[in-house]
C-alpha cells in the first residue's frame, strides 16, 4: 500500500550527524529569525499581527486550501483572491488590478515543494507597491532553490512540518525583513509544549494502527472523515482547531529528523513516478524538472479523467493519491477563477514521502499497466 503520509516508525528519523530541522534552517538561512508553532496558519497570524491594521487587505492566490485565509480574517483583514495561470504563476494583470491603497501584503505559494513560478515578478510588484511579501511554503519545509530556503524569499514566510514529517502538527514562522523581526510579538501559541500530551500518544497509536491495518485503515479513516466532501470543510472551525502550540511529539521528531536523507528519498520517489508514468497519455506532469535542492511534497499531474485515474491508482494500492485543493466556496463559484477551479478538479497528487520504497511505486505502476 502507498499511503498519503509517512509513519513515525520510518527509518529516516534516525539521527545521523548534524541532523534535525533547526540545524537545517540554521545552515540554509543563517540570517533569519524563526519560531515554531502548532500550525502554519497560526504562525502566519502572529507574523503579521504587528504589521497590519484592520480593514487593510491581503492578496492570495485563488488556488489555495480554504482555511488559509482565516488568520487574515481574524486580524480584521480582507483576503482578496487573485487569479492564476495554468503554470501556477499569478495572473499578474488580475493581481495588479486588485491592489489598492489598503493592500498591506501579497502572498505567493511554493506549490508542492517547488518555487512559486513568477516569483521575481511578484517580488518586484510588492516592492513597487510597498507591500509585504508573504512566502507561503507550507508544502516544502526543506526545499532549497538556488541557495535560498523556500519560505524565506519574502518579508515573512512559514512552513508546515506536518507535510514533511510523521507528526500531528508543527510549523515554522520565518521572519526575514528587519521590520518583521522588530514588530514581532509572539502570542501564547508560539513555541512548543514541554510535555508529552494524550494527543501525542493517540497519534502514535494511530500511526501504529495505520502501519498494521494498511488499506483497511485508510478506508475506515476516509469514511469517518468525509474528506472528499467539500461541504464537510468548515474553514473557520478548521482554523480554530489548530490553535495550540507545537506538540512535544513534533518537537522530538523535528529534532531527530534527518532532512538530507528525507529529501534524497523524496526525490528518488518523485523520479520513479516520473519514469513509470512517462508513457501515459491521460496525464500531464506538472514539473518535468526536479531542480537540485528541491524536496517535493507530492508528485502532481494533470489528469484527463481524474476520477478514473484515482480509481485505477486506488485499485493498485495507491491509497494516498487525491485531487488538490478543495477550494473555498466563494472561489469555486466565481467566474474570475476558472483556471484555479479547473486545476482543483484535474490536479491529482501522488505520494512521494520517505516511507515509500521506489520498488513499491514500480510494483504499483506494473499493476496499473495491466
Ligand atoms: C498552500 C498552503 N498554505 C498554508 C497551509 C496551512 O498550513 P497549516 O495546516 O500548517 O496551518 C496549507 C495547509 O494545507 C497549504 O496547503
Amino acid at each position: 500500500m502507498i499511503s498519503a503520509t509517512p509513519s513515525v516508525f520510518d527509518a529516516s528519523l534516525a539521527r545521523s550527524g548534524d541532523a534535525g530541522i533547526d540545524a537545517f534552517v540554521d545552515r540554509h538561512a543563517p540570517d533569519i529569525d524563526y519560531t515554531y508553532y502548532g500550525a502554519g496558519k497560526v504562525a502566519l497570524r502572529d507574523g503579521l499581527d504587528g504589521l497590519v491594521e484592520p480593514d487593510e487587505n491581503v492578496l492570495v492566490p485563488a488556488y489555495l486550501s480554504p482555511a488559509v485565509v482565516e488568520p487574515f480574517r481574524e486580524l480584521g483583514l480582507e483576503p482578496r483572491f487573485y487569479a492564476i495561470e495554468e503554470t501556477l504563476a499569478p495572473d499578474f494583470a488580475d493581481l495588479e488590478a486588485r491592489i489598492d491603497d489598503d493592500t498591506v501584503a501579497v502572498m505567493s505559494v511554493n506549490y508542492f515543494g517547488f518555487p512559486q513560478p513568477g516569483l521575481e515578478q511578484l517580488m518586484s510588484l510588492t516592492d513597487e507597491y510597498g507591500c509585504y511579501h508573504i512566502d507561503d511554503n507550507a508544502h516544502g519545509p526543506i526545499s532549497v532553490a538556488d541557495g535560498t530556503l523556500l519560505g524565506t524569499h519574502g518579508d515573512l514566510g512559514f512552513t508546515t512540518l506536518r507535510k514533511l514529517l510523521p507528526v500531528p502538527d508543527g510549523a515554522v514562522l520565518y521572519r526575514v525583513a528587519d521590520e518583521v523581526k522588530t514588530q514581532y510579538a509572539p502570542s501564547p501559541l508560539a513555541g512548543s509544549a514541554d510535555r508529552i500530551a494524550a494527543a501525542d500518544c493517540r497519534f502514535v497509536t494511530t500511526s501504529a494502527a495505520e502501519t498494521a491495518l494498511g488499506p483497511l485503515y485508510q478506508s475506515i479513516e476516509s469514511m469517518l472523515d468525509g474528506a472528499d466532501d467539500p461541504s464537510s470543510v468548515d474553514p473557520g472551525a478548521r482554523y480554530e482547531a489548530t490553535k495550540a502550540s507545537m506538540s512535544k511529539l513534533t518537537a522530538m521528531v523535528t529534532d531527530a529528523a534527518d532532512p538530507d536523507a528525507i529529501r534524497t528519498a523524496r526525490r528518488e520517489n518523485y523520479r520513479t513516478w516520473q519514469q513509470v508514468l512517462a508513457d501515459r497519455e491521460d496525464i500531464t506532469m506538472f514539473y518535468e524538472r526536479l531542480p537540485e535542492g528541491i524536496s517535493p511534497y507530492e508528485f502532481p499531474v494533470r489528469a484527463r479523467d481524474p476520477d478514473a485515474f484515482l480509481t485505477a491508482l486506488h485499485d493498485c494500492g495507491v491509497v494516498g493519491a487525491h485531487t488538490w485543493p478543495i477550494l473555498r466556496q466563494s472561489v469555486f463559484e466565481a467566474d474570475d477563477y476558472d483556471t484555479a477551479t479547473r486545476l482543483s478538479q484535474e490536479v491529482v497528487t501522488l505520494p512521494v514521502h520517505q516511507g515509500i520504497e521506489p520498488a513499491a511505486i514500480e510494483a504499483a505502476a506494473d499493476r496499473l499497466q495491466r
